[in-house]
């Protein structure tokens, strides 16, 4: 029943064709050749098909299958994407070149003119050569794809993990400085500041497995170890003219040419900072700064000021 009924849709489909004039060549070629000697008449056939088609098709879609099968086969995809557009530029250079359409290609066998014959082999050979290729394709690709969305992961990892180190550190290197400020005070927090920077940064980079790097940078150093490498200077003319209540201060990556990310932290002027990185800074301490760092530049902050970037990278292996 089912073949039958199939037979008598195609039937009725390639009459269709015939009638309408698609199996011609000279009428698809004249249809196509809009800047030659236009031949209207396939629009007139592409609508009244299109209409009928919505028509039926809307009614059709009320039911939950077909009548004879279990559901509807539905194309699925939505987006136009470069093989859409390549595909379908293609298949119109073959149209308008054989002026043969696929389907009124294959009612004109019936004809048994040779050049139908050759085009539908054409056609089927063209549809293999794109399965093989397809596949080959595929496994070529494949190994790309999977490096890709592993380095995807990783980085993503980084994108996550990142801000953690960071923020590790950040609190490691605070709660020490306010411990030794307060116990011991400024003068002896300097030389805390120092000598233990290093050491919360080594023990920091242990707990995450020695995974990563760290660093702080300035556009004013007390350490000229911290003078900010080149590719971060367009990142620090960004933030140095900025406040932390301002907009757009938030934490940056960057990808540096070998692939890699750096993870980019605003450091901002707190009260506690201005003992050491303000203007009105106590002559003791004043004096012990300018003894270990004769050329220290980073005074003069304000609270709310940027004061650098902690900076995180994974190691180099
Ligand atoms: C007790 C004094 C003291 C205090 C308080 C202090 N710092 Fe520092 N800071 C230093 C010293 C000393 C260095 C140089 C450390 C080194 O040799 O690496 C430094 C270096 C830095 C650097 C690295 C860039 C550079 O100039 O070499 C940044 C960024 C920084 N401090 C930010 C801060 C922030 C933010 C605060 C407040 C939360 C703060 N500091 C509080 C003494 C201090």
């Amino acid at each position: 029943m089912k073949s039958l009924i199939s037979f008598l849709v195609g039937v009725t489909f390639a009459l269709g064709l015939g009638i309408s004039g698609m199996t011609q060549t000279h009428v698809v070629k004249g249809f196509l050749d809009i800047f030659g000697s236009w031949n209207l008449n396939l629009i007139g056939v592409m609508v009244g098909a299109i209409i009928i088609h919505a028509i039926a098709f809307h009614l059709l879609m009320k039911r939950n299958s077909p009548l004879l099968d279990s559901k509807f086969y539905l194309p699925t995809k939505k987006e136009i994407d470069k093989r859409l557009v390549f595909g379908a530029a293609l298949f119109g250079l073959g149209w308008g070149w054989a002026g043969i359409c696929p389907g009124p290609g294959i009612v004109s066998l019936a004809s048994g003119e040779v050049h139908f014959i050759v085009f539908v082999v054409s056609m089927i050979t063209g549809m293999l050569i794109y399965k093989f290729f397809e596949k080959k394709l595929l496994l070529k690709t494949l190994p790309v794809i999977l490096v890709t969305l592993s380095v995807q992961a990783s980085a993503n990892n980084f994108r996550e993990e990142a801000p953690k180190v960071a923020a590790s550190l950040k609190k490691n290197l605070l709660e020490n400085l306010q411990r030794e400020v307060s116990e011991n005070g400024a003068v002896k927090a300097v030389d805390f500041c120092h000598l233990n920077v290093g050491t919360l940064a080594k023990e920091t980079s242990k707990n995450f497995k020695d995974q990563y790097e760290f660093g702080r940078v300035s556009h004013k150093t007390r350490n000229s170890n911290n003078v900010p490498k080149e590719w971060m200077n367009s990142y620090i003319d960004q933030f140095k003219i900025k406040k932390q209540s301002m907009k757009d201060t938030a934490a940056l990556f960057h990808t540096l040419e070998d692939g890699k990310e750096v993870y980019l932290e605003p450091l901002w002027t707190a009260p506690l900072c201005l003992q050491c990185h303000g203007d009105a800074i106590s002559k003791k301490v004043s004096d012990e700064i300018t003894k270990r760092y004769p050329n220290d530049q980073a005074r003069g902050f304000k609270v709310g000021d940027f004061r650098g970037f902690l900076w995180v990278k994974e190691k180099n292996k």
